[in-house]
């Protein structure tokens, strides 16, 4: 029997990885955006870029094998993944979104989707009791986010996806913090599972792009048909800048998590952060699940300091990671939610979902990670001591 590989041998050896023409070991890349046909009658494979392009293809192939999908979809951004995945629905349908989900799709949501006469509802996922109360006849979709962003929290997928498939649901899955290396949402029975792959995929901090895959060949037609019709398509040199990042997706991630792992650690016993958020601390809530859902807990967490003030000054003194808005880099990243990526949420939903003005998020990149404690411990010694604030939740 042919041996199967593992996943880290599958992200160099596969389909693409030798051009049939010409032995290039790097796929090539395709800039037009008509071909010429041979035939009056009948077309060759591409006509024009929106619908199809080699080098988009060669990067749609590779994550639908890496996810274990039939079908993957390469997109602008990864809120076009997630805007075009939500045009399955129709008015009156409704979806249910768990709660701590990335700003740019609660944007979407709230503000968008409502103009289409599509219906939402927030709740948490890490309770299936919730999640069960809160189907509606019209619910159409049922939208993951695990482990959620900026919060950690852990949504049992088996779980939702059972709910889900007793009341003909779809369920989408953001897998941007986890990847295909440490979750494949496929194998678990979700329907579409969608990336930012401006974060890990490609790694660099030098891309801005979305991935879709799907496992059924239908909902493959289906999301094609809204891909080329909305036509908010990744560029051929983006697609490649994310084919060359996946190639060392999983060193990345396994380094970045040991790393983060040992971070969480040390932030943990600090007395001046209030809470470490990582799935990989043994008294996470949804550690447990984690373990047995994934193949690790990631190189995000979050941690809380007293109050802006405290998170201010920590962020003026630390050296190390730069301070901005993304993560899933080689560099660690450090961003402050409420200001960043949940800017677009108000602040009485914000901070009722624990986001408080004291919570800075990390993502670890591959820096020696001796080196980012140290300069952690320096950045807290300039924060002041303050009495612990309970969050307002
Ligand atoms: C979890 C998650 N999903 C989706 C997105 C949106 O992706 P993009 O910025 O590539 O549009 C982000 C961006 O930060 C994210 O963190």
């Amino acid at each position: 029997m042919e041996r199967e590989w593992s996943f880290s041998t599958k992200l160099l050896h596969n389909e693409w990885k030798v051009d049939r023409h010409t032995g290039a070991v790097s796929v090539p890349i395709q800039h037009a955006s008509t071909f010429h046909q041979f035939d009056f009658d009948s077309f060759g494979k591409y006509d024009y870029s929106r619908s199809g392009n080699p080098t988009r293809e060669a990067l749609e192939e590779t994550i639908a094998a890496l996810e274990g999908g039939v079908r993957g979809f390469a997109f602008a951004s990864g809120m076009a993944a997630i805007s075009t995945a939500f045009l399955l629905l129709s008015r009156g349908d409704h979806v249910l979104v768990t709660e701590d989900v990335y700003g740019g799709t609660y944007r979407m949501i709230t503000e968008v989707l409502t103009r289409f006469g599509i219906e939402h509802t927030f709740v948490d996922m890490t309770d299936l009791n919730a999640v069960a109360e809160n189907i509606r006849p019209n619910t159409k979709v049922i939208y993951m986010e695990t482990p959620s962003n900026p919060l950690l929290k852990v949504t049992d997928i088996q779980g939702v996806v059972k709910l889900a498939k007793a009341h003909g649901c779809l369920t989408f899955l953001d897998n941007t913090f986890m990847t295909p290396a440490l979750q494949r949402p496929l194998d678990l029975g979700v329907d579409i599972v969608l990336h930012s792959a401006t974060k890990f995929l490609a790694g660099h901090s030098d891309v801005v792009a979305g991935l879709a895959v799907v496992k059924d060949e239908e909902l493959g037609k289906e999301l094609y048909k809204l891909q080329n019709a909305f036509g908010a398509v990744l560029g051929v040199q983006d697609a490649w800048l994310v084919l060359r990042g996946l190639k060392t997706l999983h060193v990345r991630l396994k380094q970045s998590s040991e790393s983060a792992a040992a971070i969480a650690q040390y932030l943990a016993c600090h007395p001046k952060v209030e809470e470490v958020y990582y799935p990989g601390l043994e008294n996470h809530p949804g550690h447990d699940i984690q373990r047995h859902q994934a193949d690790g807990f990631g190189a995000v967490l979050s941690f809380r300091l007293a109050d802006e003030e405290a998170a201010r000054t920590f962020v003026r003194n630390v050296r190390l990671p730069v301070f901005a808005v993304s993560l899933g880099a080689v560099e660690s990243i450090l961003s402050h939610p409420a200001k960043m990526s949940h800017a677009a949420m108000p602040k009485e939903e914000r901070l009722r979902r624990g986001i408080t003005d004291g919570l800075l998020r990390l993502s670890v990149g591959l820096e020696d990670v001796n080196d980012l404690i140290a300069d952690f411990e320096q950045a807290l010694s300039f924060v002041n001591e303050h009495p612990s604030v309970v969050p307002t939740r």
